[in-house]
């Protein structure tokens, strides 16, 4: 008989998770799942996501058994695949990450700059919390990482769980290979065959081939340089929220910088801070957004589904961007082979680079994990910015370790979004007051 696998979503509470739940019932056919389990340390907000969905899986694939917990002994045992999204704070600590910023007039973004930097000071001890039990209760079982600020969680595993089965990714590259399908006329990304490389938030598509090892890239440039991915974002949905066009749109002058290259949208927030300055509002940013829309919608959702006692005509529906995260557990569980974009131990894969670092780059993945598609030699540009920010992260983790007040100023005050040690101390002090009892003492 065909296997079976056991899943747990840690972070059960969060806006994420009745998508991917969906999500993991519509792929049954390729990856079928016996076993779904919520885990969240909030159990008032986990309750609400996990009674909807469980409302949903009743009605739906009553054969697929459900739980949610808080306890983590019931949440980890018996389980293959972790699929960790948890955010350390909640929104209301997103909103200080990029209020403070702000406040001197640094860019307040949620991984980039010192928001990034304040929220991973977060993440890091609750991601090794669900790493850690996920070990202990299901030592064979791999967990798939896509919890923020991706870039400093993995540099923090690979220091302190180097041989943990963790997978980090994340979903920016492949919304933007989307669009680049689109712009070509190809249906979907997985036509497309690439190379890419940087660290996580902060990469570079130097090669992308259509299956028959045509270049692409003449075609994509042209359209990249009038619109940036946003002509192709607003074909794809005309209601994309203004503030994401508005980073499609950017691209084009990120792009304008290095022509040999498309770069990841997520540079506009090093190459253009005072752009992004100028066009932020201090008292309403993109965490207000996100609680005014995306938040309030996904409970009211649930809510309305518990009050009715049935999912149908709820609107309730698989979130197919994250297919990604079915295709990474598919290729591990099944040894397909797949090639992605994982953020990895460098290694030499990037060969003028630091090897301790962790980057993004194409991976090949299987049952065994995954090699690394070698990038070879990146221009002096990109190795400039990628040495600065991959050392901004690497101060924040070792930072973190020790306890240094020291290391997380100088990693504040390396980052290309601020301006000077001085603000770097500013908002690392006010950092320090909001966070209380979510950081280490540092000292
Ligand atoms: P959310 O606040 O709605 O949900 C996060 C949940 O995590 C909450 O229910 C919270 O209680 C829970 N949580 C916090 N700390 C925990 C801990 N120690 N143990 C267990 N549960 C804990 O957040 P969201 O907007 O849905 O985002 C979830 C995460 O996914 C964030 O880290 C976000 O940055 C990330 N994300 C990543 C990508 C990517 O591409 N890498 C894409 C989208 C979202
Ligand atoms: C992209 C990134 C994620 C990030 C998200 C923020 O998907 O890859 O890492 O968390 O954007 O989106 P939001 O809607 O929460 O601002
Ligand atoms: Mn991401």
């Amino acid at each position: 008989m065909e296997k079976k696998y056991a899943i747990t979503i840690a972070g059960g509470g969060s806006t994420f998770t009745p998508g991917i739940c969906l999500l993991l019932l519509t792929h049954m056919d390729r990856f079928p799942v016996r076993k779904i389990m919520f885990y969240d340390n909030n159990a008032k907000r986990q309750e609400v996501i996990a009674k909807a969905c469980q409302i949903y899986l009743r009605e739906n694939a009553p054969e697929v058994e459900f739980g949610y917990t808080t306890d983590p002994e019931t949440a980890f045992t018996d389980i293959d695949f972790v699929m960790c999204h948890i955010r350390v704070g909640l929104y209301a600590m997103r909103e200080h990450d990029e209020k403070i910023p702000l406040k001197y007039g640094v860019l307040g973004q949620e991984t980039c700059g010192p928001g990034g930097i304040a929220y991973g000071m977060r993440s890091i001890g609750g991601v090794l919390e669900v790493l850690d039990y996920m070990e202990k209760y299901s030592p064979d079982a791999y967990m798939l990482n896509y919890s923020n600020p991706a870039a400093i969680v993995a540099e923090a595993t690979r220091r302190l769980r180097p041989n943990s089965k963790i997978l980090n990714i994340c979903d920016m590259p492949i919304g933007l290979e989307e669009k680049m399908a689109r712009m070509v006329g190809l249906k979907s990304r997985k036509e497309l065959n690439i190379n890419y490389y940087g660290l996580n938030h902060f990469g570079w598509w130097h090669q992308i081939e259509d299956k028959d090892g045509n270049d692409l890239m003449p075609q994509i440039r042209e359209q990249i340089k009038t619109y940036g991915f946003a002509k192709a974002a607003l074909d794809m949905n005309p209601n994309a929220e203004p503030s994401w066009v508005d980073t499609f749109t950017k691209a084009k002058d990120v792009y304008a910088l290095d022509p040999d290259t498309i770069p990841n949208t997520y540079l506009k927030y090093y190459l253009f801070p005072d752009y992004v300055v100028e066009h932020s509002n201090p008292e309403i940013t993109r965490a207000n957004e996100v609680m005014n829309h995306r938040e309030k919608n996904v409970f009211t959702l649930c809510q309305s589904i518990i009050d009715k006692n049935t999912s149908e005509g709820s609107g309730f529906k698989a979130d197919a961007h994250a297919e990604y995260i079915v295709d990474l557990a598919c290729a591990i569980a099944k040894n397909t082979k797949e090639k992605m974009l994982l953020i990895v131990p460098n290694e030499g894969a990037i060969e003028n680079f630091d090897r301790t670092a962790m980057v993004e780059i194409p991976c090949i993945v299987g049952k065994n994990g995954y090699e690394r598609v070698v990038q070879g030699a990146i221009p002096q540009f990109q190795k400039g910015l990628m040495e600065q920010q991959v050392s901004v992260e690497k101060l924040t983790v070792a930072a973190w370790i020790e306890g240094s007040y020291q290391k997380l100023w100088q990693a504040i005050t390396l980052s290309k979004t601020v301006p000077s040690a001085r603000i770097a101390k500013l908002i690392l002090d006010d950092f320090i007051e909001v966070n209380k009892g979510y950081w280490p003492e540092l000292k």
